[in-house]
């Protein structure tokens, strides 16, 4: 019923918030440095307005759309997100299965703690693994061939992490590897039993996708957290995409992409898309907003190629906003975390739902009866 009564994302974070001990929210809802690039990334949907036609007849709006070569019921997928289960015991399975019962996408991050073969086996959907070309290269040739056996539709790679970003939220909180956890936090997890008493007893808790590795490095010293900190590779460049769009050989995302320039160069390199993203704000601070790169990427790229808008999605108006300057489809994470977090996969669902009405009754009120008939008039900066 609580979930019932969120009219909107903003209403999912609120309770989000009190459901999660403050540190595990944070982790969520922050970003880097001065969190300008987090708060660009929302604030730049209402620089610009939705121009709409009238008396279109708008009976029946078409929604369907593509991504990564798959049917999707609305141009929204969910991006990947690491550490789910800190979230909500129920962990990245309730996210697929809500997403799944949507018709959209879902990805599943590298640093996910759902192994990829398990997370097929539940979600019957289209589904993207989220992989990273590690210094030890024989570690992402390993993940494409469980990719492949699992039957996983399309890779996204992320490109935008050569060093993890500067979360100061995490560093006030003591949420740091390892954890150095003060009063402030302690008491804040123990106001919040809901929370701790299953996350911190029941459920192992372990990046399940890598730990086989650790568990390999027969009794060495490193923590999994250092052998993955010690796996992100600085030296890489579009040589290592070329290499892994051909080991792959299927649809292959670029995250993390902000230019034009760069956008040619990972369709030049394979790639059959590009997601634009600045990580939601948590690596890059200053970086651009991604809705103000989607018409100069689109224009660079022509119509073929997916062009994914991610960061700042709140509403449905903002993915109308994203496909009419030329995006194939947008992708979210807060948003679904927030459900998550609120309730599980009902909390997923009732994010997705929330979106896919907004964007309905938006197209609807532009006059648009298709997606595919958006169109770079219907969207204009606000003058000033
Ligand atoms: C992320 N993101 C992310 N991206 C990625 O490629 N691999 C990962 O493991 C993670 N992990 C992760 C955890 C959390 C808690 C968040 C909030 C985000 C980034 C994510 O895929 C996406 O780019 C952003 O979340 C998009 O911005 P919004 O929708 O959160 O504003």
């Amino acid at each position: 019923r609580r979930l019932e009564r969120a009219n909107n994302i903003g209403d999912l974070r609120r309770l989000a918030r009190r459901r999660l001990p403050r540190p595990i929210f944070d982790y969520i809802d922050g970003g880097a440095d001065d969190e300008v690039t987090l708060q660009r990334n929302q604030s730049a949907f209402s620089t610009y307005e939705l121009v709409p036609d009238v008396l279109t007849d708008v009976s029946s709006i078409r929604t369907a759309t593509s991504l990564f070569g798959q049917p999707t019921t609305l141009p929204l997928m969910l991006a990947p997100t690491g550490l789910t289960r800190m979230f909500h015991q129920e962990a990245e399975l309730a996210v697929a299965r809500a997403a799944g019962k949507h018709g959209l996408l879902y990805s599943l991050s590298t640093l996910g703690t759902t192994r990829l073969e398990a997370l097929a086996q539940a979600c019957a959907g289209p589904k993207v693994f989220q992989i990273y070309i590690f210094k030890d290269r024989g570690l992402t040739a390993e993940f494409v061939a469980r990719c492949k056996a699992a039957g996983f539709d399309g890779l996204a790679l992320t490109v935008d992490t050569p060093v993890a970003g500067n979360r100061e939220r995490d560093r006030l909180n003591g949420l740091s590897l390892p954890p150095r956890l003060t009063l402030r936090s302690m008491l804040s997890f123990a106001a919040h039993p809901s929370w701790s008493i299953p996350a911190l007893s029941g459920s192992k808790f372990d990046l399940a996708n890598v730990s086989h590795r650790v568990d390999a490095l027969a009794g060495g010293p490193m923590s999994l957290f250092d052998y993955i900190g010690a796996q992100f590779d600085r030296s890489l460049t579009w040589a290592d995409v070329e290499w892994l769009a051909r080991e792959w050989g299927g649809p292959l995302s670029i995250k993390g992409v902000m230019t034009r320039e760069d956008a040619k160069r990972a369709i030049g390199s394979g790639a059959t898309g590009v997601m634009i993203s600045n990580h939601g704000g948590r690596q890059l601070d200053g970086a651009p907003a991604p809705v103000d790169q989607i018409a100069a990427v689109r224009e660079a790229l022509g119509d073929g190629p997916d062009v994914i808008c991610d960061g700042g999605i709140r509403r449905g108006s903002d993915i109308v906003k994203a496909c009419a300057l030329g995006a194939s489809g947008c992708s979210i994470g807060r948003p679904y975390l927030y459900g998550l977090a609120a309730g599980g996969e009902a909390g997923v669902d009732r994010a997705l739902t929330l979106l896919r009405e907004e964007f309905e009754r938006t197209l609807t009120l532009a006059g648009v009866n298709s997606v595919n008939h958006l169109a770079r008039r219907h969207v204009r900066r606000v003058p000033r």
